[in-house]
């Protein structure tokens, strides 16, 4: 399973390729604006630090909006992964793009039929929303797991990002339904690691340390 970090913070992103275990970066724009950084300052902070997929959206909502983007933003790298939101156009432009080679991210899914249209396009990933889909009572992993179970009917290869983790819940529901990839704010990251116990007995191991003839 793909761990990525979803984050524009270069802070936050150094701090976890540091640890060895991120696969790649996705950003959108309410991230980037987190910052207060420029577009372009952001995205190549990020490309020095990250070899793996960086996913950067494109903010225009018509097809020779999201084509025009597209190709100035695969100029920046190689691992330059283009983030289309799921509307009519954006299908369209996902379609143009697949064929020339361009990886797609599809995001702001929020139903499997979206997800399987989104495949039918070449997407390279899917991005349902799972927390979002929490947040009005709807049961986002539920999503995951109907995305899940249609590409393996079919077999598309496009692979199932699991986006809006707010929790490692989510990240171990995923895992166990073989999501393909999670994408996971830093704050999450750190609550993967953490157990109270490793803790407590770390503590323990040391202090008994203390007592074995030096
Ligand atoms: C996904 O690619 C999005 O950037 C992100 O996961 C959205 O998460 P949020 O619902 O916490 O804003």
């Amino acid at each position: 399973m793909k761990l990525f970090i979803d984050s524009a913070d270069i802070n936050e992103i150094r701090e976890a390729a540091e640890m060895g275990v991120l696969d790649g970066v996705t950003t959108n724009p309410s991230l980037v604006a987190k910052t207060g950084k420029t577009f372009e300052t952001v995205v190549k902070e990020i490309l020095e630090v990250v070899d793996g997929p960086v996913s950067l959206e494109v903010v225009s909502t018509d097809f020779e909006g999201m084509m025009r983007e597209a190709d100035d933003l695969v100029k920046y790298g190689e691992n330059v992964v283009i983030k289309i939101p799921l509307i009519r156009d954006g299908i369209k432009a996902t379609k143009a793009l697949s064929d020339k080679g361009v990886k797609v991210n599809v995001t702001l899914c929020f139903s499997p039929m979206q997800a399987l249209i989104a495949a039918k396009a070449g997407a390279a990933y899917i991005s349902p929303f799972v927390g979002r889909l929490d947040d009005i009572s709807h049961d986002g992993m539920e999503l995951i797991q109907q995305i899940v179970d249609i590409y393996g009917n079919y077999m598309f290869d496009t692979e199932v990002l699991v986006a809006s983790v707010r929790n490692p819940i989510h990240m171990l529901e995923a895992a166990l339904m073989g999501a393909d990839v999670a994408t996971v704010p830093f704050k999450v990251i750190g609550q993967l690691i953490k157990h109270p116990l490793t803790d407590s007995g770390l503590q323990q191991f040391l202090a008994d340390w203390e007592k074995v003839p030096k």
